[in-house]
Protein backbone atom coordinates (compact mmCIF):
# COMPACT_ATOMS: atom_id res chain seq x y z
CA UNK A 1 0.00 0.00 0.00
CA UNK A 2 1.40 3.42 -0.53
CA UNK A 3 1.87 5.46 1.79
CA UNK A 4 2.48 9.49 2.23
CA UNK A 5 5.71 11.04 3.41
CA UNK A 6 4.11 12.09 6.54
CA UNK A 7 2.43 8.58 6.91
CA UNK A 8 5.82 6.93 6.25
CA UNK A 9 7.02 9.21 9.53
CA UNK A 10 4.05 8.17 11.63
CA UNK A 11 4.86 4.81 11.09
CA UNK A 12 8.47 4.88 11.64
CA UNK A 13 7.59 6.15 15.20
CA UNK A 14 8.16 10.19 14.63
CA UNK A 15 4.89 10.91 15.68
CA UNK A 16 4.61 8.61 19.22
CA UNK A 17 3.67 5.25 19.92
CA UNK A 18 -0.38 5.48 19.27
CA UNK A 19 0.00 6.71 15.88
CA UNK A 20 2.70 4.30 14.92
CA UNK A 21 0.10 1.49 16.57
CA UNK A 22 -2.84 2.78 14.75
CA UNK A 23 -1.50 3.14 11.37
CA UNK A 24 0.26 0.14 11.53
CA UNK A 25 -2.98 -1.78 12.12
CA UNK A 26 -4.73 0.34 9.35
CA UNK A 27 -1.96 -0.76 7.13
CA UNK A 28 -2.13 -4.41 7.83
CA UNK A 29 -5.97 -4.44 7.31
CA UNK A 30 -5.28 -2.57 3.73
CA UNK A 31 -2.93 -4.78 3.19
CA UNK A 32 -5.23 -8.01 3.72
CA UNK A 33 -8.00 -6.64 1.43
CA UNK A 34 -5.37 -4.96 -1.29
CA UNK A 35 -6.19 -1.40 -0.66
CA UNK A 36 -4.14 0.58 -2.65
CA UNK A 37 -3.54 3.82 -0.56
CA UNK A 38 -5.67 5.72 2.51
CA UNK A 39 -7.93 7.84 1.98
CA UNK A 40 -9.19 10.79 4.20
CA UNK A 41 -12.58 10.14 6.08
CA UNK A 42 -15.41 12.26 7.02
CA UNK A 43 -16.31 11.08 10.10
CA UNK A 44 -15.48 8.04 12.30
CA UNK A 45 -18.13 6.02 14.52
CA UNK A 46 -16.16 3.38 17.16
CA UNK A 47 -18.30 0.07 18.70
CA UNK A 48 -17.39 -2.02 21.37
CA UNK A 49 -18.29 0.56 23.99
CA UNK A 50 -20.23 -1.62 26.30
CA UNK A 51 -18.15 -3.18 29.57
CA UNK A 52 -20.28 -6.10 28.81
CA UNK A 53 -18.86 -6.58 25.77
CA UNK A 54 -15.49 -5.79 26.15
CA UNK A 55 -14.48 -6.43 29.91
CA UNK A 56 -11.27 -5.26 31.27
CA UNK A 57 -8.66 -6.24 28.58
CA UNK A 58 -11.16 -3.72 26.35
CA UNK A 59 -10.88 -1.36 29.36
CA UNK A 60 -7.56 -1.54 29.38
CA UNK A 61 -6.98 -1.14 26.01
CA UNK A 62 -8.88 1.92 25.96
CA UNK A 63 -7.53 3.61 29.44
CA UNK A 64 -3.72 3.22 27.63
CA UNK A 65 -4.54 4.68 24.66
CA UNK A 66 -6.20 7.55 26.48
CA UNK A 67 -3.54 7.70 28.85
CA UNK A 68 -0.73 8.22 25.79
CA UNK A 69 -2.48 11.22 24.50
CA UNK A 70 -4.54 9.39 21.68
CA UNK A 71 -7.15 11.91 20.35
CA UNK A 72 -9.35 11.94 17.79
CA UNK A 73 -8.73 13.78 14.16
CA UNK A 74 -12.51 13.80 12.77
CA UNK A 75 -16.05 14.39 13.96
CA UNK A 76 -15.83 10.71 16.43
CA UNK A 77 -19.51 9.14 17.95
CA UNK A 78 -19.45 6.06 20.34
CA UNK A 79 -21.95 3.44 19.72
CA UNK A 80 -24.43 2.52 22.56
CA UNK A 81 -22.79 1.13 26.19
CA UNK A 82 -24.35 -1.21 28.82
CA UNK A 83 -26.33 0.95 30.65
CA UNK A 84 -27.92 4.77 30.89
CA UNK A 85 -25.36 6.74 31.71
CA UNK A 86 -27.38 9.04 34.17
CA UNK A 87 -29.86 6.79 35.21
CA UNK A 88 -28.20 3.51 35.72
CA UNK A 89 -29.15 3.14 39.36
CA UNK A 90 -33.02 3.63 38.79
CA UNK A 91 -32.75 1.35 36.17
CA UNK A 92 -31.37 -1.81 37.90
CA UNK A 93 -27.74 -2.05 36.85
CA UNK A 94 -25.28 -2.88 39.48
CA UNK A 95 -22.56 -0.09 40.82
CA UNK A 96 -19.22 -2.77 39.46
CA UNK A 97 -20.29 -2.54 36.10
CA UNK A 98 -21.18 1.49 35.98
CA UNK A 99 -18.21 2.09 37.28
CA UNK A 100 -16.08 0.02 35.19
CA UNK A 101 -18.53 1.45 32.35
CA UNK A 102 -17.86 4.90 33.60
CA UNK A 103 -14.01 4.12 33.06
CA UNK A 104 -14.43 3.37 30.04
CA UNK A 105 -16.38 6.97 28.74
CA UNK A 106 -13.75 8.95 30.17
CA UNK A 107 -11.23 7.12 28.25
CA UNK A 108 -13.08 7.95 25.30
CA UNK A 109 -13.86 11.49 26.38
CA UNK A 110 -10.25 12.33 26.56
CA UNK A 111 -9.98 10.78 23.40
CA UNK A 112 -12.51 14.31 22.06
CA UNK A 113 -15.06 11.68 20.89
CA UNK A 114 -18.81 12.29 21.05
CA UNK A 115 -19.95 10.53 23.82
CA UNK A 116 -24.22 10.41 22.96
CA UNK A 117 -23.49 6.67 22.93
CA UNK A 118 -25.55 5.48 19.86
CA UNK A 119 -26.09 3.50 16.69
CA UNK A 120 -27.88 6.17 14.93
CA UNK A 121 -25.81 9.03 15.16
CA UNK A 122 -26.78 10.01 11.81
CA UNK A 123 -29.98 11.37 14.00
CA UNK A 124 -28.02 13.18 15.72
CA UNK A 125 -25.58 15.38 14.38
CA UNK A 126 -22.99 13.14 12.81
CA UNK A 127 -24.74 12.92 9.04
CA UNK A 128 -22.14 12.02 5.89
CA UNK A 129 -22.66 13.68 2.48
CA UNK A 130 -23.18 11.66 -0.42
CA UNK A 131 -20.42 9.52 -1.51
CA UNK A 132 -18.13 10.83 1.70
CA UNK A 133 -15.97 8.70 3.04
CA UNK A 134 -16.58 7.36 6.67
CA UNK A 135 -15.50 4.43 9.00
CA UNK A 136 -17.83 3.74 10.86
CA UNK A 137 -18.78 0.31 12.99
CA UNK A 138 -21.94 -0.49 14.00
CA UNK A 139 -23.41 -2.65 11.47
CA UNK A 140 -27.04 -1.04 11.04
CA UNK A 141 -25.57 2.90 11.01
CA UNK A 142 -23.12 0.86 8.30
CA UNK A 143 -25.86 -0.29 6.71
CA UNK A 144 -27.88 3.39 7.13
CA UNK A 145 -25.36 5.68 5.78
CA UNK A 146 -24.16 3.54 2.92
CA UNK A 147 -27.69 2.25 1.06
CA UNK A 148 -29.53 5.31 2.65
CA UNK A 149 -27.52 8.38 2.79
CA UNK A 150 -25.39 6.61 -0.38
CA UNK A 151 -21.94 7.50 1.76
CA UNK A 152 -18.92 5.00 1.92
CA UNK A 153 -17.97 2.90 4.78
CA UNK A 154 -16.66 -0.62 5.16
CA UNK A 155 -18.14 -2.64 8.26
CA UNK A 156 -15.48 -1.47 10.39
CA UNK A 157 -14.32 -3.26 13.75
CA UNK A 158 -14.10 -1.46 17.23
CA UNK A 159 -10.32 -1.25 16.59
CA UNK A 160 -9.89 -0.21 13.10
CA UNK A 161 -12.46 2.47 13.50
CA UNK A 162 -10.97 3.93 16.30
CA UNK A 163 -7.80 3.44 14.55
CA UNK A 164 -9.21 5.93 11.69
CA UNK A 165 -10.82 7.63 14.17
CA UNK A 166 -7.08 8.97 15.82
CA UNK A 167 -5.48 9.12 12.09
CA UNK A 168 -8.90 10.46 10.08
CA UNK A 169 -7.76 8.15 7.18
CA UNK A 170 -8.91 4.23 5.96
CA UNK A 171 -7.50 2.15 3.90
CA UNK A 172 -9.55 2.10 0.21
CA UNK A 173 -10.83 -0.52 -0.41
CA UNK A 174 -14.38 -2.87 -0.54
CA UNK A 175 -17.41 -0.68 -0.12
CA UNK A 176 -15.20 2.90 -0.81
CA UNK A 177 -14.56 1.67 -4.19
CA UNK A 178 -17.49 2.14 -7.16
CA UNK A 179 -17.19 -1.45 -8.38
CA UNK A 180 -17.96 -3.05 -5.03
CA UNK A 181 -21.61 -1.07 -4.94
CA UNK A 182 -23.24 -2.45 -7.32
CA UNK A 183 -26.04 -4.67 -6.66
CA UNK A 184 -25.37 -8.76 -6.82
CA UNK A 185 -29.11 -9.98 -6.43
CA UNK A 186 -32.70 -8.98 -7.05
CA UNK A 187 -35.24 -9.47 -4.24
CA UNK A 188 -38.90 -8.25 -5.90
CA UNK A 189 -41.15 -7.70 -2.73
CA UNK A 190 -44.50 -9.34 -3.52
CA UNK A 191 -46.35 -8.30 -0.73
CA UNK A 192 -47.30 -5.55 1.55
CA UNK A 193 -45.16 -4.20 4.64
CA UNK A 194 -48.23 -2.94 6.85
CA UNK A 195 -46.39 -2.69 9.74
CA UNK A 196 -43.31 -0.88 11.42
CA UNK A 197 -42.30 -4.95 12.34
CA UNK A 198 -42.92 -6.29 9.00
CA UNK A 199 -39.67 -4.42 7.32
CA UNK A 200 -37.32 -6.04 10.34
CA UNK A 201 -39.41 -9.17 9.44
CA UNK A 202 -38.11 -8.66 5.95
CA UNK A 203 -34.56 -7.84 6.60
CA UNK A 204 -34.02 -10.59 8.98
CA UNK A 205 -35.36 -12.75 6.03
CA UNK A 206 -33.41 -11.26 2.95
CA UNK A 207 -30.20 -11.47 4.83
CA UNK A 208 -30.48 -14.94 5.52
CA UNK A 209 -31.54 -15.66 1.74
CA UNK A 210 -28.55 -12.94 0.34
CA UNK A 211 -25.63 -13.41 2.98
CA UNK A 212 -22.63 -11.01 2.60
CA UNK A 213 -24.35 -9.76 -1.24
CA UNK A 214 -25.85 -6.60 -2.13
CA UNK A 215 -29.74 -7.22 -2.63
CA UNK A 216 -31.73 -4.21 -4.69
CA UNK A 217 -34.92 -4.66 -3.89
CA UNK A 218 -37.49 -4.01 -6.00
CA UNK A 219 -41.56 -3.41 -5.22
CA UNK A 220 -41.06 -1.82 -1.86
CA UNK A 221 -43.19 1.42 -2.42
CA UNK A 222 -42.77 3.62 0.85
CA UNK A 223 -39.08 4.51 2.26
CA UNK A 224 -39.69 6.19 5.41
CA UNK A 225 -36.82 6.72 7.07
CA UNK A 226 -37.40 4.68 10.43
CA UNK A 227 -38.58 1.90 8.12
CA UNK A 228 -35.31 1.60 6.03
CA UNK A 229 -32.92 1.70 9.54
CA UNK A 230 -35.27 -1.69 10.46
CA UNK A 231 -35.06 -3.25 7.40
CA UNK A 232 -31.11 -2.72 7.59
CA UNK A 233 -30.26 -3.35 10.78
CA UNK A 234 -32.05 -7.03 10.50
CA UNK A 235 -30.41 -7.58 7.33
CA UNK A 236 -27.27 -6.59 8.86
CA UNK A 237 -27.79 -8.93 11.39
CA UNK A 238 -29.07 -12.19 9.49
CA UNK A 239 -26.38 -11.90 6.82
CA UNK A 240 -23.68 -8.99 7.44
CA UNK A 241 -24.91 -6.92 4.89
CA UNK A 242 -24.05 -3.41 4.35
CA UNK A 243 -25.30 -1.98 1.52
CA UNK A 244 -28.69 -2.33 -0.11
CA UNK A 245 -30.54 -0.54 -2.97
CA UNK A 246 -34.12 -0.11 -3.17
CA UNK A 247 -36.00 1.09 -6.19
CA UNK A 248 -36.55 4.79 -6.85
CA UNK A 249 -36.17 4.96 -3.01
CA UNK A 250 -32.33 4.92 -2.13
CA UNK A 251 -30.16 7.35 -3.51
CA UNK A 252 -27.78 5.12 -6.08
CA UNK A 253 -30.57 2.17 -6.94
CA UNK A 254 -30.57 4.44 -10.48
CA UNK A 255 -26.97 3.98 -11.38
CA UNK A 256 -27.22 -0.14 -11.78
CA UNK A 257 -28.25 -2.32 -14.84
CA UNK A 258 -30.48 -5.18 -13.06
CA UNK A 259 -31.85 -6.73 -16.26
CA UNK A 260 -28.69 -9.75 -16.04
CA UNK A 261 -29.27 -10.05 -11.75
CA UNK A 262 -30.94 -13.40 -10.52
CA UNK A 263 -34.22 -12.70 -8.86
CA UNK A 264 -35.77 -13.90 -6.21
CA UNK A 265 -39.33 -13.20 -5.37
CA UNK A 266 -40.44 -12.48 -1.26
CA UNK A 267 -43.92 -13.38 -0.32
CA UNK A 268 -46.19 -12.92 2.15
CA UNK A 269 -45.09 -16.56 3.50
CA UNK A 270 -41.84 -15.33 3.63
CA UNK A 271 -42.65 -12.54 6.27
CA UNK A 272 -44.61 -15.18 8.09
CA UNK A 273 -41.54 -17.67 7.88
CA UNK A 274 -39.54 -14.31 9.42
CA UNK A 275 -42.21 -13.89 12.45
CA UNK A 276 -42.34 -17.63 13.19
CA UNK A 277 -38.45 -17.89 13.30
CA UNK A 278 -38.18 -14.67 15.64
CA UNK A 279 -40.35 -15.56 17.94
CA UNK A 280 -39.26 -17.69 20.92
CA UNK A 281 -40.93 -17.08 23.51
CA UNK A 282 -44.70 -15.74 25.34
CA UNK A 283 -45.31 -13.70 27.56
CA UNK A 284 -42.75 -11.27 27.88
CA UNK A 285 -41.15 -9.89 31.33
CA UNK A 286 -40.52 -6.48 29.96
CA UNK A 287 -40.83 -4.96 26.50
CA UNK A 288 -37.85 -3.03 25.03
CA UNK A 289 -38.30 -0.44 21.56
CA UNK A 290 -36.02 1.43 19.66
CA UNK A 291 -33.49 -1.37 18.12
CA UNK A 292 -31.95 1.07 16.18
CA UNK A 293 -32.11 3.78 18.41
CA UNK A 294 -35.78 5.41 18.49
CA UNK A 295 -36.42 8.49 16.23
CA UNK A 296 -38.06 11.23 17.68
CA UNK A 297 -41.27 10.12 15.74
CA UNK A 298 -41.14 6.91 17.45
CA UNK A 299 -40.65 8.31 20.48
CA UNK A 300 -43.76 10.57 19.74
CA UNK A 301 -45.62 7.57 18.32
CA UNK A 302 -45.44 5.56 21.49
CA UNK A 303 -46.15 8.30 23.51
CA UNK A 304 -49.13 8.52 22.01
CA UNK A 305 -50.37 5.13 22.20
CA UNK A 306 -49.88 4.80 25.80
CA UNK A 307 -51.26 8.40 27.16
CA UNK A 308 -53.27 8.06 29.97
CA UNK A 309 -52.92 4.41 30.48
CA UNK A 310 -51.06 2.42 33.08
CA UNK A 311 -48.43 -0.25 31.89
CA UNK A 312 -48.15 -3.33 34.10
CA UNK A 313 -45.20 -4.64 32.37
CA UNK A 314 -41.74 -2.56 31.79
CA UNK A 315 -41.12 -0.66 28.97
CA UNK A 316 -37.80 0.87 27.97
CA UNK A 317 -37.38 2.56 24.46
CA UNK A 318 -34.02 2.79 23.66
CA UNK A 319 -32.39 5.97 22.50
CA UNK A 320 -29.47 8.32 21.69
CA UNK A 321 -29.12 10.88 25.19
CA UNK A 322 -29.77 13.86 22.34
CA UNK A 323 -32.95 12.48 21.64
CA UNK A 324 -33.85 11.44 24.71
CA UNK A 325 -33.32 15.87 25.40
CA UNK A 326 -35.92 15.96 22.04
CA UNK A 327 -38.20 14.14 24.30
CA UNK A 328 -37.86 15.76 27.44
CA UNK A 329 -38.64 19.27 26.21
CA UNK A 330 -41.47 17.74 23.89
CA UNK A 331 -43.18 16.18 26.83
CA UNK A 332 -43.18 12.67 25.64
CA UNK A 333 -41.04 11.32 28.58
CA UNK A 334 -43.27 12.52 31.09
CA UNK A 335 -46.32 11.05 29.18
CA UNK A 336 -44.19 7.59 28.89
CA UNK A 337 -43.16 7.78 32.45
CA UNK A 338 -46.93 8.53 34.16
CA UNK A 339 -47.97 5.25 31.92
CA UNK A 340 -45.14 3.10 34.12
CA UNK A 341 -42.74 3.04 31.07
CA UNK A 342 -38.88 4.60 30.68
CA UNK A 343 -36.51 6.55 28.09
CA UNK A 344 -33.58 4.55 28.28
CA UNK A 345 -30.58 6.59 26.72
CA UNK A 346 -27.03 5.39 25.58
CA UNK A 347 -27.72 1.80 25.78
CA UNK A 348 -30.11 -1.18 24.43
CA UNK A 349 -31.71 -4.32 25.15
CA UNK A 350 -28.93 -6.43 23.35
CA UNK A 351 -25.49 -4.41 24.60
CA UNK A 352 -26.92 -4.29 28.32
CA UNK A 353 -26.59 -6.94 30.65
CA UNK A 354 -30.58 -7.57 30.61
CA UNK A 355 -29.78 -11.47 31.46
CA UNK A 356 -28.53 -9.98 34.95
CA UNK A 357 -31.55 -7.92 36.03
CA UNK A 358 -33.71 -10.95 35.81
CA UNK A 359 -35.02 -10.48 32.46
CA UNK A 360 -36.16 -14.05 30.67
CA UNK A 361 -38.52 -13.02 27.71
CA UNK A 362 -38.12 -9.62 26.20
CA UNK A 363 -41.04 -8.00 23.53
CA UNK A 364 -39.45 -6.26 20.68
CA UNK A 365 -40.37 -4.94 17.42
CA UNK A 366 -37.12 -5.37 15.88
CA UNK A 367 -35.66 -7.91 13.73
CA UNK A 368 -32.18 -6.98 14.61
CA UNK A 369 -32.96 -7.36 18.42
CA UNK A 370 -34.98 -10.29 17.92
CA UNK A 371 -32.70 -12.12 16.01
CA UNK A 372 -29.51 -11.16 18.87
CA UNK A 373 -31.28 -11.61 22.12
CA UNK A 374 -31.69 -15.11 22.30
CA UNK A 375 -27.67 -15.57 21.82
CA UNK A 376 -26.19 -12.20 23.14
CA UNK A 377 -28.57 -12.50 26.74
CA UNK A 378 -30.25 -15.07 27.14
CA UNK A 379 -33.59 -14.23 26.21
CA UNK A 380 -37.04 -15.93 24.25
CA UNK A 381 -38.16 -13.13 22.34
CA UNK A 382 -41.69 -12.33 21.81
CA UNK A 383 -41.40 -10.60 18.08
CA UNK A 384 -44.26 -8.05 17.62
CA UNK A 385 -45.49 -4.79 15.92
CA UNK A 386 -45.42 -1.81 18.52
CA UNK A 387 -49.56 -1.75 18.67
CA UNK A 388 -49.45 -5.41 19.82
CA UNK A 389 -46.98 -5.82 21.65
CA UNK A 390 -48.24 -2.48 23.82
CA UNK A 391 -51.59 -4.30 24.03
CA UNK A 392 -49.60 -7.31 25.90
CA UNK A 393 -48.80 -4.81 28.88
CA UNK A 394 -51.51 -2.01 29.66
CA UNK A 395 -53.70 -2.63 32.01
FE1 LIG B 1 -28.48 -0.32 18.06
FE2 LIG B 1 -28.38 -2.05 19.97
FE3 LIG B 1 -29.97 -2.44 17.95
S1 LIG B 1 -26.67 -1.05 19.06
S2 LIG B 1 -28.99 -1.47 16.24
S3 LIG B 1 -30.13 -0.78 19.44
S4 LIG B 1 -28.74 -3.99 18.93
Amino acid sequence: MYLTDDEERIINGERGEVMERMLRLLVRLGDIYSADKLIPIGSAQVSGISYKSIGDPGLEFLEDMAGKGAKAKVLSYINPAGMDLENWKELGFKEDFAAKQMRIIDAFTKMGMITTATCTPYLCGNVPRFGEHISWAESSAVSFSNSVIGARTNREGGPSALAAAILGKTPNYGLHLDENRKPTIVLRVDTELKRGSDWGALGYFAGKLVKNRIPFFKGIREGRTDNLKALGAAMAASGAVALYHVERITPEAHLFNIKELETIDVESKDLKEAYEKLNTGKDPDIIILGCPHASIEEIAMIAKKIKGKRLKKPLWICTSRAMKEVANRMGYTDIIERAGGKIVADTCMVVSPIEDMGYKTTGVNSGKAACYLPSFCKQSVVFGNVDKLIDEVVE
